[in-house]
């Protein structure tokens, strides 16, 4: 009697100890959830996560998984500023399983640049659906600039992490930077110079942005912005 009650005790603590890496890394996404959330993220950085007010909120759509969920604890952590955000990402409003959901929501959220030409006049021409899709475009406004010279230095010194167009590498969880707002890249240029945000997670003390002068980031800047031309 003892002895099986020991092996089987046994046995459930093996199980226990082999199931409690999953319980710790699965996160059962609940889209039902996330589309909640994203009601209270929506009322600044609207329904689609585009953003708005040239860049005042920045645009949040496709942007990597673990870049989101990184961004979210370092706000939660007031590691890195956001005053705006302050009392919608405190633990109690938004725990760990909300922070994996809104960022699998918003990862996959596709944002388009230009809508497909139709003919509105043909029968099946469905205006409701048409408007939904016209509500997911997002285009950022050209910044002055030398967009050759801009070019030329980004494929130099940004491609490497930002990817070839600009886009960003979700595997590495790099953000995008074409398709982002100029403003809000500029502010957060300042806050990088400033020490109030890291650019470079992997080598922290890296002050990579500070060899740079105006002129030359206004310029990568604005070939960045034409890449959604
Ligand atoms: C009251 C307005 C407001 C609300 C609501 C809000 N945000 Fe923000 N969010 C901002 C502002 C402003 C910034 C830009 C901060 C800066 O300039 O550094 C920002 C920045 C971000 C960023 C950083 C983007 C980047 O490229 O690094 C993420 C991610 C983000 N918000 C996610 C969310 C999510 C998810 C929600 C909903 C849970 C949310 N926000 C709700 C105002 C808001
Ligand atoms: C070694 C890799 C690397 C290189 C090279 C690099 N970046 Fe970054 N950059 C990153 C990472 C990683 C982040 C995200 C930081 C974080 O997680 O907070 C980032 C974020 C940014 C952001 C903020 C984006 C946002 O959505 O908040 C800007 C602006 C930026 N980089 C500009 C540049 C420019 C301009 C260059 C070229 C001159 C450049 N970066 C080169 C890795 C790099």
């Amino acid at each position: 009697m003892h002895i099986i009650n020991r092996r089987i005790l046994r046995g459930v603590a093996a199980g226990l100890l082999l199931a409690l890496p999953l319980v710790l890394i699965a996160h059962e996404y609940d889209p039902e959830n996330a589309e909640e959330i994203n009601e209270v993220c929506a009322g600044c950085h609207d329904e689609y996560g585009q953003g708005g007010k040239q860049g005042k909120y920045p645009r949040i759509a496709g942007l990597p998984q673990g870049y989101l969920k990184r961004q979210l604890l370092l706000f939660q952590d007031r590691e890195r500023p956001n005053m705006p955000m302050v009392e919608h990402v405190e633990k109690r409003e938004l725990p760990l399983s909300d922070i994996e959901d809104i960022s699998i929501w918003l990862s996959r959220i596709q944002l388009k640049t230009k809508l497909p030409p139709v003919d509105e006049t043909a029968p099946g021409f469905d205006a409701y659906a048409r408007l939904q899709e016209a509500k997911k475009l997002m285009q950022v406004p050209r910044s002055e600039g030398d967009t050759k010279h801009g070019e030329k230095l980004y494929h130099r010194e940004c491609r490497s992490c930002h990817g070839a167009k600009g886009m960003g590498n979700a595997r590495k969880e790099v953000p995008m930077l074409a398709g982002q707002y100029t403003q809000y890249l500029w502010r957060q240029v300042k806050r990088f110079l400033k020490g109030e945000r890291i650019h470079d997670p992997d080598e922290p003390d890296d002050e990579l942005l500070k060899d740079f002068t105006h002129d030359e980031l206004r310029d990568i800047f604005a070939w960045l912005s034409v890449q959604d031309d």
